[in-house]
């Protein structure tokens, strides 16, 4: 169909009580994986990359795969830059052509990141790209003890974000519950109390990172409370990884990249449909 903005794509997912999947990328196997998956379930889906992925790809290279990719294919798509840490990476990613970008100052004063994330929405809206923003710091699995998520990284204080929300006008915000990114060390607990306060004071789509091993009870849950975008990365990334060892082990000496690596990339596409399933978007992709 085409691709369209994450405001779009995240008003009508609240709306319609589902979340869409953002799956993160830096390939053209995890991109081919996820826009299958999406486009066999006819779902709405977001292609997100982080810095580190954008520089291994180059960011034309990644949007012009993208695009090419996604514009014969009928669903509707997003191109999604994940946790941004400068004003400078957005307004690269807003001359590369994404269609979202993050801006993630939740490691700052509460003061810093409302005045560098107010930069990136002038510059983003004026260009017709929408924002997503962060309060509460969102743990990373090196965070933690022994190299385990750490999920109370930093909770996100709800009058905190709905004075972010008024001041920033971001369309979208990521709000640490006790989610991390990674492999969670035990069942992740998610404080829905604070999920629902965060949402009734913001009225903004709420996106939840760290999708890897949150319970699909919980991923329920939270969109039944106003989560429009769920984050999946590790999960692609394991699915991958064990895959193609396993095919290595298996056919050792083999030349042909493309053998080892087909599996390996069917992997990801059950993994990208069960989760979209997750998300309740199957079905959901507009004409
Ligand atoms: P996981 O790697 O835990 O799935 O998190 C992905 C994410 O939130 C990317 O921003």
């Amino acid at each position: 169909m085409s691709i369209v903005t994450n405001k779009e794509l995240l008003d009508r997912a609240k709306a319609g009580h589902y979340a869409v999947a953002a799956f993160n990328t830096n390939n053209l196997e995890y991109t081919q994986a996820s826009l299958q998956a999406a486009a066999e379930l006819n779902a709405p889906v977001i292609i997100a990359a982080a810095k580190s992925e954008i520089d291994y790809m180059n960011g034309y290279a990644f949007v012009a795969m993208v695009k090419a990719l996604a514009e014969r294919l009928p669903i509707p798509v997003g191109i999604h830059l994940d946790h941004g840490p400068s004003f400078d990476e957005a307004v690269r990613c807003l001359r590369y052509g994404f269609t979202s970008v993050m801006y993630d100052g939740s490691a700052l004063s509460l003061e810093e990141n409302i005045a560098n994330t107010q930069k990136v929405v002038a510059a983003a809206h004026a260009c017709g790209v929408s924002v997503e923003g962060e309060i509460g710091v969102i743990g990373q699995t090196t965070d933690g003890p022994e190299g385990k998520k750490n999920e109370m990284a930093g909770l996100a204080d709800p009058a905190q974000c709905e004075q972010f929300v008024k001041a920033t006008g971001v369309d979208c915000l990521a709000a640490a519950i006790g989610n991390a990114h990674g492999l969670y060390a035990r069942k992740p607990e998610l404080r829905f109390d604070l999920l629902k306060d965060i949402e009734q004071r913001t009225g903004v789509p709420l996106v939840l990172h760290g999708g890897t091993g949150i319970p699909e009870e919980d991923i329920r849950k939270a969109i039944t409370m106003g989560v429009a975008k769920i984050n999946f990365s590790t999960v692609m990334r394991k699915g991958c990884i064990e895959t193609l060892t396993a095919t290595l082990n298996a056919h050792p000496g083999e030349l042909d990249l493309m053998k080892l690596l087909t599996p390996a990339k069917q992997k990801m596409v059950e993994i990208a449909k069960h989760h979209i399933m997750m998300c309740m978007s199957d079905g959901k992709a507009w004409k």
